[in-house]
């Protein structure tokens, strides 16, 4: 997978600098709380799984909305090679600091630099939720243009319609941020992905658990 110049000096549209600044400011503590897969249940961690078996082995993957790093983790113990980018330089910062065996790079998800059907997938694990609806089918698309045909996308976000307030969470320890998130259904997942090219090949939609609020979404598809 050919990289261009990472992002970190590019121009972030308004409504993204604000998600990279609180992530920037929350990061040392998402690293934290979030070191690896354990906030996933059996159900999502079988559709990564069905994803990484789907790209194969030593697939070069990009982890597209990579925060701390903790899913590149993941995808590379299981013999993919992941490739992380993430808006907020703070948490790639960590993601270097916790897998520095492991490539990460600053982009936003609205311009991915990388080449047309240079990846073998792409993994979009919780971060298009600070994407309005409005938003979603662009950086759908832009996923699929990096995954090369025949290649792999999975989605996951939040299910259902809205936004939720996420700066609470964050004010335990100590952060006072403005951060929300926009919920998204698997149709809206599975239909913005099918625009830009990529069939659905199955979805995953489960209810909330424990504390979570919201059911939990997440589609896998094939670039035709
Ligand atoms: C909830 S975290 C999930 C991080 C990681 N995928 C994980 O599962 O731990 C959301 C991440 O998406 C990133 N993000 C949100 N919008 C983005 C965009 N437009 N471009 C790149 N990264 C974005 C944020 O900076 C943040 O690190």
């Amino acid at each position: 997978m050919a990289s261009g110049a990472t992002a970190a000096d590019r121009d972030i549209p308004g409504g993204y600098a604000s998600v990279r600044d609180a992530y920037d400011t929350v990061a040392a503590d998402y690293a934290a709380y979030f070191p690896d897969t354990r906030a996933e249940t059996p159900l999502e961690l079988a559709m990564v799984d069905a994803f990484v078996a789907a790209v194969g082995p030593d697939a070069d993957v990009l982890d597209a909305g990579c925060g701390a790093g903790r899913m590149s983790r993941y995808l590379a113990d299981r013999r993919v090679r992941p490739h992380g980018v993430d808006l907020s330089p703070g948490m790639v910062a960590m993601a270097r600091r916790d897998h520095p065996d492991l490539r990460f790079g600053v982009a936003s998800l609205d311009a991915l630099p990388f080449a047309d059907a240079s990846a073998d997938g792409v993994l979009l694990w919780y971060s298009v939720i600070h994407t309005p609806p409005s938003g979603l089918g662009e950086l759908l698309a832009e996923a699929v243009r990096v995954t090369r045909p025949g290649g792999h996308l999975l989605v996951g976000a939040q299910s259902g319609h809205g936004i939720r307030d996420v700066a609470p969470s964050y004010r335990r320890f100590g952060h006072d941020i403005t951060l929300e998130r926009h919920l998204h259904t698997a149709d809206d997942l599975a239909g913005g992905l099918a625009a830009a090219g990529a069939e659905e090949q199955a979805r995953l939609v489960r209810r909330a658990v424990g504390t979570e609020r919201d059911d939990q979404a997440v589609v896998l598809a094939r670039r035709a």
